[in-house]
């Protein structure tokens, strides 16, 4: 259905032309069901397909208790509508859904799909099970009631710890038994609406406060060798593998086979982890994906500034430095995504956009600097969506509150960009826009062109920052979006001169379609984002 990567400028510049191209491909026959949401790869690019066409997701995260009672989910249909989402990601709890062994409670779950679908949001389903923040807060009492048979990770010193063992057979199976009948049930109440489109496995998995569990089958297995598919995975994929994980495995002496400490050394914890924590959603995730097979994914606690070895954060998570480990052990998994609260998003975002792993950014930090790398995200990094967390109150007084405005200002934006947007990502025509400490950036578009950026308010920490996107539609011809910047178009070679501008105009975009709204002539012949209100300008430059 997608397009060689050479085609795609060729392919874009006729969307403009041939109008009905957007919509042509929405949907199958009339009155049938619109097919599953799936992820779509085509050489190393990815496309989220809802009802068969790309999607991208704006979305917000409920806070985790929100879901317990669909009227305290009244507030987040509320705030995501205000935000200009599409997308809203709200958690589902095993203790609840199954209070009793083999007695499932579907109800918070409908509520949830309903209110959704009342306000024409899609929805993606966060199951809370054996892990939430390398913990097992989320498993059933009949669980945690039980640790002979659902037995915990044992600590260093042989301690039980608050974890369920990732080689607790019995745990794994219940986990897997359970959201195989979540995701039953959600195939027979959604198959027709499709509202649920992703489903995310767990939360933050991995092992917090140890390195990894020391109970005795996880003492002879990690005595025991590294399990020939991951030697495999290792060797056949050598020259892709993170960088830190292929350097311990170098300075280990690069064996083809070995227990854990001899073939990853300094790394043997955090790996051995990792291999069976992702062992274990996989299979969980394998059991969904049999009853209903959604694209589904596992967000990462990232390491954080001050944490000093694995088990400071959840050893075993997906982070940056067992990627490999975790795309060997979990084919069910769709793609490993981050939680990103760090102030090097950008840097993150390079570690996770891979050509095995697409980005997707489930948790982010919901603030007014924040908002700005939404477009960094969509924009640089073929993102498949972005979503802060917490969003249940950006509405206070029937008013958008001071820290939401800047996110709802820039998904408002992005709302009618997205097809343009997705249709371009992977090509070389998206310049996103933040603001930094600079007070002016060049942007290199091409055709001998540069961008300057500068910004009418200082830089502050905390923002809202300048943000936007510049898109090249055609040579001379650029979409211009966003809040709190400047932009005048300069030549890079030859005469030291502005572009001469032909004309720039306000509008907006409907089903890919530009809609003129009016021409800045005049005194405000500027290319010029206001701050607080951000606008989408098209500017065509004179060849
Ligand atoms: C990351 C977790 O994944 C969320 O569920 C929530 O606990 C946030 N941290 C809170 O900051």
């Amino acid at each position: 259905m997608k397009s060689p990567l050479f085609l795609k400028p060729l392919l874009a510049g006729l969307f403009f032309a041939v109008a009905s191209a957007w919509p042509a491909f929405a949907s199958g026959p009339a009155g049938s069901a619109p097919p599953i949401p799936r992820l779509e790869r085509v050489g190393n690019q990815y496309h989220l397909l809802v009802d068969g066409k790309p999607f991208l997701i704006l979305g917000g995260q409920a806070h985790n208790s929100s879901a317990s009672n669909p009227k305290d989910l009244e507030p987040v249909w509320r705030s995501l509508q205000a935000l200009h989402a599409n997308t809203a990601e709200v958690p589902l709890y095993w203790e609840l859904m199954e209070p009793k062994p083999g007695q499932f409670d579907y109800r918070l779950m409908d509520a949830a799909i309903e209110g959704a679908r009342t306000h024409s949001l899609r929805l993606v389903f966060l199951w809370f099970a054996t892990w939430k923040n390398g913990g097992m807060d989320y498993a059933p009492a009949w669980v945690k009631e039980n640790p002979q048979k659902y037995f915990h990770v044992l600590n260093d010193v042989g301690q039980p710890m608050d974890i369920l063992s990732p080689f607790c057979r019995a745990c794994r199976q219940a986990d897997a038994d359970a959201f195989a009948h979540v995701m039953a049930h959600l195939k027979r109440e959604d198959a027709a609406h499709r509202t649920v489109i992703m489903i995310q496995v767990e939360n933050e998995t991995g092992l917090l406060g140890t390195e990894r569990d020391y109970s005795p089958e996880a003492n002879r297995r990690f005595r025991g060798l590294v399990p020939a598919a991951l030697m495999n995975y290792l060797q056949s994929h050598r020259a892709t593998l993170a960088p830190s994980l292929r350097a311990a495995w170098q300075a280990a002496g690069q064996r083809a086979s070995g227990t854990w400490p001899q073939v990853f050394g300094r790394m043997a914890d955090e790996a051995f982890s990792a291999w069976y924590v992702a062992r274990y959603v996989d299979a969980v995730a394998a059991a969904g994906q049999r009853a209903y097979p959604l694209p589904m994914y596992v967000n990462n606690w990232l390491i954080n500034p001050g944490n000093v070895r694995p088990g400071d954060w959840p050893s075993g998570g997906p982070t940056r430095h067992v990627l490999d480990i975790w795309k060997a052990a979990a084919p069910h998994i769709n793609l490993l995504a981050p939680d990103i609260y760090l102030p090097e998003f950008e840097q993150i975002c390079e570690a996770y956009a891979r050509p095995d792993n697409p980005l997707f950014v489930p948790e982010t930090r919901f603030s007014p600097s924040y908002a700005a790398y939404a477009y960094l995200a969509l924009g640089k990094f073929n993102a498949l969506g972005f979503s802060p967390f917490g969003i249940d109150h950006a509405v206070e007084d029937g008013k958008l509150t001071a820290r939401a405005a800047p996110l709802a200002d820039t998904y408002r934006i992005l709302r009618p960009l997205l097809p343009l947007i997705e249709r371009f990502q992977y090509s070389d025509k998206l310049f996103p826009v933040i603001q930094n400490v600079d007070w002016a950036q060049v942007l290199r578009v091409g055709h001998g062109l540069a961008a300057v950026v500068t910004f009418p308010q200082p830089y502050t920490l905390n923002g809202p920052w300048g943000r936007g996107i510049l898109i090249e539609l055609s040579p001379r011809d650029y979409i211009v979006a966003g809040t709190g910047f400047h932009v005048s178009f300069r030549e890079q070679h030859g005469p030291r001169q502005r572009a001469p501008l032909l004309s720039i105009d306000q509008g907006t975009f409907q089903d890919g379609h530009w809609v003129f709204r009016r021409r800045l002539n005049g005194d405000e012949r500027h290319i010029f984002l206001p701050p607080n209100r951000g606008r989408i300008l098209r500017v065509r430059l004179l060849p």
